[in-house]
């Protein structure tokens, strides 16, 4: 039972459970990649650590001694960010991502998910353009008066962490679905059949896109981090920080910024499609 009052028809009532349960307490970080690509599991800070050991045991034998060299590194590095960095987001063919573009060409109907990066390498959000829909999200840019905070400022562009507040499962296992997609879904009698949320298929969490992602169903108890947006003069678009809540940070941090590598000072957009369970 996953809490919602949806028709045995809608895509993540189906065969949920059997098809993606995964265990209380396991780690789940995938890559981004499909079902069929040998890389799946692949944890990206685990890839980088053994880079880096390959590199330091080459160091090592030029020194002296491959023992030493690996040695020297077998206390795996801290790696994260001080701070929260700005960073560009670009299109998905790798051009400057604009307010003007985002209202164009993405459309909030659409089932595709569209995702960037931040603010550590193998930390996937989504971005949201719901431009045309009948509210406007907090936090959103793009709209008249839009400021930086995600309490006040109200635009159709929004980016939310696509990381499980559960148990950590990813992007396309999280997803968006626009409304339509399960109309009878209206747990708190505001949403109805245009309700817009987020639903994590691994065991049923729901959060609501139109509040700043708030949960709107377990068993997380945390609200999705906001990715907060910026736009400059020219309309550029840049995340600059993440929000939350309840204050918590990414599923699986100690603390926001550590546990990987840094994304750089620009990220491009990809696509993937969510994890739809029925035929
Ligand atoms: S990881 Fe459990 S509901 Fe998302």
């Amino acid at each position: 039972m996953n809490g919602l009052d949806c028709d045995p028809t809608c895509p993540f009532t189906v065969g949920r459970a059997p098809t993606l349960d995964f265990p209380v307490g396991q780690i789940h970080r995938v890559s981004m990649r499909s079902s069929s690509s040998s890389d799946e599991g692949v944890d990206e800070t685990k890839r980088n650590l053994l880079k880096l050991l390959a590199i330091a045991g080459v160091i090592g034998a030029g020194a002296g001694g491959v023992v030493g060299g690996a040695l020297q590194y077998v206390q795996p590095p801290t790696v994260g960010l001080g701070s929260y960095p700005k960073t560009q987001l670009l299109d998905l063919d790798g051009s400057a991502l604009t307010v003007d573009t985002a209202l164009r060409e993405y459309n909030w109907k659409t089932s595709e998910l569209h995702l960037f990066n931040y603010p550590l390498q193998n930390e996937p959000n989504f971005f949201l353009c719901l431009e045309g829909a009948p509210f406007k999200p907090l936090g959103g840019i793009g709209g008249p008066n839009q400021t930086s905070d995600p309490n006040s400022s109200q635009g159709p562009i929004v980016a939310f962490s696509a990381i499980c507040q559960h148990l950590g499962c990813p992007a396309p296992a999280i997803s968006y679905y626009p409304p339509g997609t399960c109309p009878k879904f209206s747990p708190s009698g505001v949403n109805g059949p245009m309700s817009f949320y987020i639903h994590c298929s691994c065991h049923g969490s729901t959060y609501d896109v139109t509040a700043n992602a708030a949960v709107l169903t377990g068993p997380t108890l945390y609200a999705l981090p906001q990715i907060i947006l910026e736009t400059d003069a020219d309309g550029n678009i840049y995340a600059v920080n993440m929000a939350s809540l309840n204050g918590q940070p990414v599923n699986g941090h100690l603390s926001n910024l550590t546990g990987g590598y840094g994304v750089g000072s620009s990220q491009q957009l990809t696509k993937d499609t969510p994890t739809i369970l029925c035929p």
